[in-house]
């Protein structure tokens, strides 16, 4: 049986590098929540079959807004957790309680707090991977040079970025690998899902993206999110 492609966003976190008592994925870009872009590249890529959202037990701003336009191929789960791969098992677990996932279906996981994700890097990713025993992620290699600080902010050494790469979302993975990877109590803390892949002896691909695909982190990341939507949209990069 053919395997199917669903989508999962971590939407649980507080943001709080951002300065700003509004979480993360709702500060505005482009006229909209930020989550809102995550949900608009994934929804309307027609391979995904549903794309589940995470969001945290208290959250009391997701129904301040209209989400109608992704109908049902949208599923909200009020289960996130206290760290991101917690809420990510914790929407794996609650996702296929709501719809039948198979073991070997693909998961694309993704951070609400990178807006730019376009479909030329989705499709390339699902191409790269869907014939792949492991899975992977979108990553670019370092461009800059690497220091290591001591403690007083001096340099301590510069470090070789040969082989490094920065990793990005979506990252992807079957179902059940996920799972199992998640499982595991040294992943609850992990910052990505391939280091939870790692952490079983398996080596994810790096699949080539480019920088455009941020991630929001600090109030300054937001005018340039804007500016590359803006040449995505081809207008004003206001979303109607
Ligand atoms: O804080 P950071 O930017 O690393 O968060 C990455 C993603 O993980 C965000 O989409 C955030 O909402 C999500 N997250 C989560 N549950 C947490 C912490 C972060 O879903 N407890």
């Amino acid at each position: 049986m053919m395997s199917k492609y669903f989508a999962l966003i971590p939407a649980a976190g507080s943001g709080s590098r951002m300065e700003n008592n509004l979480p993360k994925q709702y500060l505005p870009i482009a006229g909209r929540p930020m989550i809102y872009h995550a949900l608009k590249a994934l929804c309307h890529f027609p391979k995904i079959a549903s794309v589940f959202v995470v969001l945290a037990p208290h959250d009391s701003e997701w129904l301040k807004h209209d989400w109608s336009e992704f109908s049902d191929k949208l599923i909200m789960l009020n289960c996130g957790g206290t760290t991101r791969s917690m809420s990510i098992l914790n929407g794996l677990k609650a996702a296929s309680e709501k719809l039948l996932i198979g073991d070997n279906d693909w998961v694309l996981v993704h951070d609400a707090a990178r807006p730019c994700l376009s479909e030329t890097l989705l499709e390339k990713i699902v191409d790269e991977l869907t014939n792949d025993a492991v899975g992977g992620l979108l990553a670019v290699p370092l461009a800059d040079t690497l220091k290591r600080s001591n403690v007083s902010s001096r340099v301590e050494r510069t470090e070789s970025r040969k082989d490094l790469w920065q990793a990005q979302t979506p990252q992807m993975f079957r179902y059940k690998l996920l799972v199992d990877a998640l499982s595991r109590p040294s992943s609850m803390t992990m910052t990505d899902d391939a280091s939870a892949i790692e952490g079983l002896g398996l080596h994810p691909k790096l699949v080539l993206s480019d920088t455009r695909n941020l991630k929001i982190t600090y109030p300054q990341d937001i005018v340039l999110a804007e500016l590359i939507l803006r040449t995505q949209l081809g207008g004003d990069g206001e979303c109607s």
